[in-house]
């Protein structure tokens, strides 16, 4: 797509996106429950956000809790949950504050309505910032996203608003989640997994990956910053042949 192959390559990636793997790992090997590996994550992603101006990352997106998660035990998800709604009361003023727009990916339907109330409300608080983007993604895996996006698309058809003649790629993304967001130049995913996990499916489709062994709890700055910067190293051709 045009758009894409305008990237500027020397300026590193506009938007990274993590999946943040290894938190009951870290914990394990800690002798610990894997809920303490979880709130060891979960503080690592505001040094992550506040590392990316530096970098010239304008867009963050993280991968908090899959569709696929819900399968794990009922004390690890109603921990999460909990983790997740401390979480946005504990850090909304200062991300307000640091000037970061925070918006949530994902179905909301199955999650609590006070939890619900709390991302609408940071995600409205913040809706004047422009520094960093952060996106979390919550309750959310790729196909389910592009199965919610295809029957709103099909209500608007069947509705009179749209014809199937009208149905293109750009058409289907505009009903996406991401569809104010630029897609990732750059995933990665931590723990030593070289997997995609049901993330990003259809905005990834031409993204660099670098899986690395580190686990989410133990990710700093600096490795953020290597990484990052590896990616300049890379030849991105969306299917082309360069000239
Ligand atoms: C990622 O860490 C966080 C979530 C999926 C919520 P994991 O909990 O998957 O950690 P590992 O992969 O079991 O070590
Ligand atoms: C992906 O990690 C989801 C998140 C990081 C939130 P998982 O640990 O759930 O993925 P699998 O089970 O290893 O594929
Ligand atoms: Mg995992």
């Amino acid at each position: 797509m045009a758009k894409e192959v305008q990237t500027d390559q020397a300026k590193g990636p506009e938007h990274v996106a993590i999946i943040m793997d290894g938190n009951g790992r870290w914990a394990q090997m800690r002798g610990r429950p894997r809920l303490f590996g979880h709130h060891a994550g979960a503080r690592r992603v505001r040094e992550i956000v506040e590392a990316c101006p530096a970098q010239g990352v304008k867009y963050l997106t993280v991968f908090a809790f899959s569709t696929e998660n819900w399968k794990r035990t009922q004390t690890e998800v109603a921990g999460l949950m909990k983790l997740f709604r401390r979480y946005i009361l504990r850090e909304s003023r200062d991300l307000y504050e640091s000037g970061v727009r925070v918006r949530f990916i994902g179905d909301r339907v199955r999650l609590d309505d006070k939890l619900v109330n709390l991302m609408d409300e940071l995600e409205l608080l913040t809706s004047g910032n422009d520094r960093v983007h952060l996106t979390i993604a919550l309750n959310y895996g790729g196909r389910d996203e592009v199965t919610r996006a295809a029957k709103r698309l099909a209500y608007e058809i069947e509705t009179g608003k749209l014809s199937y003649k009208d149905v293109d790629a750009e058409t289907l993304s505009r009903f996406l989640d991401t569809h104010v967001l630029p897609d990732p130049d750059l995933v990665i995913r931590t723990s030593g997994e070289a997997r995609i996990s049901n993330f990003l499916l259809w905005q990834s489709a031409y993204s660099e990956y670098e899986f690395i062994d580190t686990l989410w709890p133990d990710f700093t700055a600096e490795e953020f910053a290597r990484v990052v910067g590896s990616y300049g190293a890379r030849d991105r051709r969306f299917g082309a042949v360069k000239v």
